[in-house]
């Protein structure tokens, strides 16, 4: 398997592999996101995992904030991730994870933020994003799935508010809302 960054001509490939891993149609909220995300400028990589001359997996990097008191840093968030349905369960999203915070920690950010699982991420360079002392962008991001990967040129100052790009919140891709809130939150709640 191969990762890369995509080519021009495999961009409609890559946004139905996000589909197909979202549940989603061709034109879903997820691939709108991206889409929006292209188009604002803030996208940062757009990484491919290729095998057996098929593009099965997706990771996108884009550039956030941490609105920290000496002065706004600009770091990564990674979103998505999405690997091929038929192709999950193999390596694929953890190799994609791997490859965009070499990505990361090349182009020198300091800090890649996600919203996702603890228990995916944080056996893949993630923690806790709020145990370090870093604010949610949204009360609406369970604090859990709030996750962080701190990288070489991170310095402890780099404390504040995460702010995303607005294209998060044109597409209204941020967090989660009733009812899938509150029964993640019941969920947390219940330690289960
Ligand atoms: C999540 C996803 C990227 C993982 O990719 P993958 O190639 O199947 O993952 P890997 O084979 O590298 O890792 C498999 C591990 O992921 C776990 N896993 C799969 N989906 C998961 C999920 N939704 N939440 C938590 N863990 C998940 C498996 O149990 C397995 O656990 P392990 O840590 O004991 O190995 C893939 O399932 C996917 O595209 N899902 C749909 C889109 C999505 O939810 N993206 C992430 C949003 S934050």
């Amino acid at each position: 398997m191969e990762i890369r960054a995509v080519r021009p001509a495999e961009e409609p490939v890559a946004e139905g592999v996000v589909a197909a891993a979202f549940g989603e149609p061709a034109d879903g909220r997820v691939v709108r996101m991206t889409r929006a995300l292209r188009a604002g400028g803030a996208a940062r990589a757009s990484l491919v995992a290729v095998a057996d001359g098929e593009l099965i997996g997706h990771v996108g990097l884009s550039r956030g904030w941490v609105d920290a008191r000496r002065e706004l840093v600009e770091v990564l968030v990674l979103s998505p991730l999405s690997v091929r349905p038929d192709r999950q369960g193999h390596g694929v999203g953890t190799a994609l994870v791997a490859a965009a915070l070499a990505t990361a920690e090349g182009s020198g950010a300091p800090a890649v933020f996600l919203e996702g699982s603890p228990d995916y991420y944080g056996r893949r360079g993630f923690g806790s994003g709020s145990a370090l002392g870093f604010d949610r962008p949204s009360a609406r991001i369970p604090d859990p799935g709030f996750q962080v990967a701190l990288l070489s040129s991170y310095r402890p100052w780099m404390v504040g508010r995460l702010i995303y790009p607005e294209a998060f919140w044109t597409t209204d891709t941020v967090g989660l809302r009733d009812p899938d809130l509150e029964l993640v939150e019941a969920r947390i709640a219940s330690g289960s």
